[in-house]
């Protein structure tokens, strides 16, 4: 049963073919929506966790989710080119797995778009308070507007981030009417935030701050912390993976590409490449100037991130300063090495370009539910397309409201924690149906090989499964947990109604007009 009800390779790419959204994107657009998508709150804001979680060994941190990344991205691509079709993971594992599988991933997928668009709004709602409140405005939110409570994590007097909700009320509603991102907005926010980071690396890396000794000891908290404590150089590389989720985003577009056999896998791996030099320069550049140094507990062993223990630390005024507290990293830095102005330019940056990667998150995971309602898995209404707006306004609604709740009550780390443990189950079935495919499609057309894929595609899954089990414990559990939840609806409704299940292999109509 498990392995049942496989939708049929053809089937799916016929439907592609008929219903297909307007394709309109080239190569260099996919590259930079993807560039768009990937660079974030990973890098503007986690640096912080991770140099909580690894002091200087981030660097080493971001090498390790980077290198796990485009060996994932080598299997995406290959998939992505040859089933260029809107649902990603999730139709690749119908294709390949069955449908129940495919619903875990579908399922897991809300984890990796809706709750890392929740991250992003948090991350995006530290600058926007820091930045733009505080420097320009000269106005301090109260903790209990601006931060999760305590208990969650949180700041202490932190009770709702209210920012993080506007911002995601606000992406929702532009969602709806059917902003989706022009091509162009897309382009110059990424030079944005391009500019902002060379900015960064330029006046850090030879900064009269800059000092080796800042890198020594380099890994304070050793490369492996430990199953389950989510510190040291692996820990900081599974919490940092999420500055790279993102990318296979691209491959959520792929419908909407024009010759997207070409144009995808440079779209996934050119962005991806990109990305990993400007973070393990930029962590080198923050480390180098005003240091990185965990703050560590009684037993030699960094105060978990999100803890209250390490928020009461951070409250006092001999740590306040370090790099770990901050809730704008890179701003903060530029700030304490005299760039107070091009910190703030940095802070304005984050404060544009990021409500940009809650739009993609949120535009990914509307199509995503959009294709699993219209296999039948979840309740047709849902991919009702409005009449006037030309968007799924039902599941936007929906996942805009799920996104401002759990930004207005968990921190940034968090979030991004439980999205990585969901994406990471994509990659590794990503990685297994791609392998599946080279067996069961030998002849179909593929302009796309992944490179040496029986030692590619292992090493995605021995990658994936080993960043999960160095997440934090909690963040590990939710996988399960989330999992089990989406098996009860799974046979309680999605089983009865699929599409596959009654012999509709291919019944949807409404998928025709869609923004
Ligand atoms: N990779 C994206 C970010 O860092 C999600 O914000």
């Amino acid at each position: 049963m498990i392995f049942g009800r496989v939708k049929p390779l053809d089937a799916i790419l016929a439907t592609a073919e008929r219903k297909s959204l307007h394709r309109t994107l080239g190569w260099f657009q996919l590259t930079l929506f993807g560039i768009g998508c990937v660079i974030g709150t990973g890098i503007f804001v986690l640096t912080a966790a991770g140099a909580q979680k690894a002091g200087p060994g981030l660097m080493l941190a971001f090498a390790i989710a980077g290198a796990i990344c485009i060996v994932a991205a080598l299997c995406y691509a290959e998939i992505a080119a040859m089933i260029p079709v809107a649902g990603s993971a999730y139709t690749y594992t119908y294709s390949t797995m069955g449908e129940l599988l495919a619903w875990t991933v579908g399922w897991a997928l809300i984890l990796e778009y809706a709750v890392a668009a929740s991250a992003v709004a948090v991350g995006w709602s530290g600058y926007f308070s820091g930045t733009i409140l505080n420097q320009f405005l000269g106005i301090h939110l109260p903790a209990w507007l601006s931060a999760a409570p305590l208990a969650l994590g949180g700041a202490p007097g932190g009770f709702i981030n209210l920012p993080a909700v506007v911002i995601a009320g606000l992406i929702t509603w532009l969602l709806m009417i059917g902003t989706t991102e022009s091509a162009r907005v897309n382009a110059v926010l990424v030079a944005i935030k391009v500019v902002a980071l060379t900015a960064f690396v330029a006046l850090t890396l030879p900064s009269d701050s800059f000092s080796s000794a800042n890198f020594n000891p380099f890994l304070p908290a050793g490369v492996f912390g430990g199953f389950g404590t989510g510190v040291g150089a692996v820990g900081a590389a599974a919490t940092i993976f999420f500055a790279y989720v993102g990318f296979d985003a691209v491959s959520t577009a792929a419908e909407e590409t024009k010759n997207p056999q070409r144009n995808v896998p440079i779209g996934l791996i050119g962005s991806l490449l990109f990305c990993t030099i400007f973070y393990i320069l930029v962590a080198a550049g923050a480390i180098g100037t005003i240091g990185g140094q965990p703050i560590m507990g009684p037993n030699g062993i960094p105060f978990p991130t999100g803890s209250e223990e390490l928020a009461r630390q951070c409250a006092l005024p001999q740590y306040a300063d370090m790099l770990v507290c901050s809730n704008e990293a890179l701003a903060h830095v530029l700030r304490a090495i005299g760039w107070s102005k091009v910190g703030n330019m940095l802070g304005i940056a984050a404060f544009l370009a990021l409500p940009s990667v809650i739009l993609i998150l949120m535009f990914g995971q509307t199509r995503i539910f959009f294709v699993m309602s219209r296999d039948g898995l979840l309740p047709e209404k849902l991919s009702a397309v409005h009449p006037k707006w030309k968007t799924p306004y039902v599941v936007t609604a929906m996942t805009g409201i799920g996104v401002a709740f759990a930004a207005a009550f968990l921190p940034v780390g968090q979030l991004a924690d439980i999205a990585n443990a969901g994406t990471l189950y994509a990659f590794m079935m990503v990685a297994i149906a791609v392998m599946i495919l080279r067996r069961t499609a030998r002849d179909h057309r593929r302009d796309f090989r992944t490179p040496a894929l029986w030692l590619v595609g292992p090493l995605t899954i021995v990658g994936c499964v080993f960043l999960f089990f160095n997440l934090p414990s909690a963040a590990m559990l939710v996988l399960p947990i989330w999992g089990a939840v989406g098996l009860v609806i799974y046979f309680a409704y999605s089983r009865h109604h699929s599409h596959v299940g009654r012999g509709i292999v291919d019944a949807d109509d409404a998928a025709a007009t869609l923004h």
